[in-house]
């Protein structure tokens, strides 16, 4: 008999069947996959069993009994426990805090802040996540701040894991820890759903895949006994194109170029120290380096929220180093930002305004205040077709999409207009493989069109697969720069290790 046992289980949302008569069966002590495209029904699912929404039809069956799941605080009673797409962590509380919340110990009336650090220091140590109770959430990288998610299970004793996406914001060497982690849990007895569109992490930690695509199960597979291909071939419902860049390209003239840069971080310490290089009209600059080497300050520099103390940023043929993002957007500016979640979308706005924020200041969008709705429709539905974003209309906040469909809408907008200068960082993050493989298609159109491309990737076969030329990020300068000819995974990790000796 399996451990859990969803069966028929339907979910309406108004215009949408977003889980269609499911069946879904997990055993004991395995880490189970469940993929599907952008919109396939994965989180919905999810949430169902967590307590977080309710199913118009069907059951679940834990251990062969019927149990009713009205409110994740229930799921948490039952064992089961769940790591959101996007995280729920209180930043400005410390790990101990998040970990306990709601669930603190207690002498008498009062929260025992002992009992609580060592509680969580103890867990952190039997589970070897390395994370200090005492550390405020804020200032943890992303990887930590996943395993104080995966620590607020295992405190409230989770037996059955549910991760929806939980690789998506790492990077590669986050997920080798990530999955020693989950190694480590299956080890002691444990159960976990994992939500990837990764489908080389679910070859190495799966042992099931259950895959859906428009709400429905297409059916579960052993992994052992398939190739990835056909894992994606059921995802999609057809065969997938493979990617050729075209050849060599001819790069025009510099229309991005970073010279001498130096920019401190929130702190006051410098975060990049005299960095510079240059991206040219119809090429992808790939820029490769382990997270924290002064990205996310070189990202915030180029779009106008950070300014340097030194040194020059030119767009096309003019210095922009003072310039707001605004203005320089204005100059043919486009941007994919990281956090698209966060920096990138209103989620509480339509989906149509999100579309059009960056533009609706300008003509053909507005003249001399007055929006041309007519324009501003046709230029969403449009998007909306071309990014094939599964929604029901173009008036739906952005709030109920999926979360891959939230992250086109950022892609539909930034890559609409031929920009001049595009700063794309983890384009493919969140994306489902059709989708990826859609945006690399755009980013190659670009090219064509004479758009200079830097390419932020924490994946280095992303980068491989489709930059012209290289260059390598560590501790806030650029010390290294490849031709595809001489770019392999291995120079490009020694540089990323800051062993530029190794390499020339
Ligand atoms: N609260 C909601 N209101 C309306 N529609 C919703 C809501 N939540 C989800 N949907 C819709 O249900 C469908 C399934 O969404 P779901 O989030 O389950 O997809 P997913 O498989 O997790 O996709 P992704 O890989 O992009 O995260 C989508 O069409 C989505 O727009
Ligand atoms: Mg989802």
């Amino acid at each position: 008999m399996p451990f859990l046992q969803m069966t028929g289980i339907t979910k309406y949302f108004p215009g949408v069947v977003a889980n269609d008569t499911i069946h879904f069966a997990v055993e004991e002590g395995e880490i189970h996959a469940l993929v599907g495209e952008n919109g396939a029904g994965k989180s919905t699912l999810m949430k169902i069993l967590y307590g977080m929404e309710k199913p118009d039809a069907g059951q679940i069956l834990l251990n062969g009994q019927p149990v009713t799941i009205s409110n994740p605080q229930a799921a948490i009673r039952l064992g089961i426990d769940m790591v959101h797409q996007h995280f729920e962590l209180v930043p400005s509380m410390t790990v101990a805090e998040n970990v306990t919340l709601g669930y603190e110990p207690r002498s008498g009336p009062f929260i025992n802040q002992g009992a609580m650090v060592d509680r969580v220091r103890e867990l952190s140590e039997r589970f070897s996540l390395q994370v200090d109770p005492a550390a405020t959430v804020a200032d943890l990288s992303v990887g930590v701040q996943q395993r104080v998610e995966i620590l607020k299970l295992l405190y409230r004793d989770a037996r059955l894991l549910i991760l929806d996406e939980p690789s998506a914001v790492l990077t590669p060497q986050e997920v080798e820890d990530l999955f020693a982690v989950l190694r480590r849990l299956i080890d002691t007895g444990r159960t976990a759903i994992f939500i990837t569109h990764k489908l080389h992490e679910v070859m190495t930690i799966c042992q099931r895949a259950t895959v859906l695509r428009h709400g429905r199960v297409v059916g579960t597979v052993n992994v052992s006994d398939v190739k990835p291909e056909t894992i994606a071939q059921m995802m999609v419902g057809r065969d997938l194109d493979v990617i050729q860049r075209p050849a060599n390209a001819t790069p025009g003239p510099a229309r991005l170029v970073v010279r001498d840069i130096h920019v401190t971080d929130d702190r006051g310490l410098p975060a990049l120290r005299g960095m510079s290089f240059e991206a040219r009209a119809g090429e992808i600059l790939g820029l490769a380096g382990v997270e924290g080497n002064g990205q996310s300050e070189l990202l915030e520099t180029l779009v106008g929220l950070r300014f340097p103390q030194r040194g020059d940023i030119i767009l096309g043929d003019t210095v922009v180093t003072h310039e707001r993002n605004r203005q320089r957007r204005a100059r043919g500016l486009a941007v994919i930002p990281e956090d698209r979640t966060h920096q990138g979308l209103s989620r509480d706005s339509s989906l149509t305004d999100n579309l059009i924020a960056t533009r609706y200041h300008a003509p053909p969008y507005s003249q001399q205040g007055i929006l041309n709705l007519s324009r501003i429709r046709q230029f969403a539905r449009r998007a909306i077709e071309q990014f094939d974003i599964r929604v029901r209309g173009p008036n739906v906040r952005v709030r109920t999409l999926s979360g891959g469909n939230a992250q086109k809408v950022v892609i539909a907008r930034e890559l609409a207009e031929t920009p001049q200068v595009l700063i794309a960082a983890q384009p493919t993050r969140g994306l489902d493989v059709g989708a990826a493989q859609y945006v690399y298609s755009e980013l190659l159109r670009l090219r064509e069109e004479g758009t200079a491309i830097l390419l932020l990737s924490a994946d280095l076969d992303e980068l491989l697969s489709i930059a012209d030329r290289f260059v390598v990020i560590f501790e806030g300068q650029i010390v290294g720069e490849l031709s595809p000819a001489e770019a392999t995974r291995e120079r490009l990790g020694l540089l990323m290790a800051g062993r530029a000796e190794a390499v020339s």
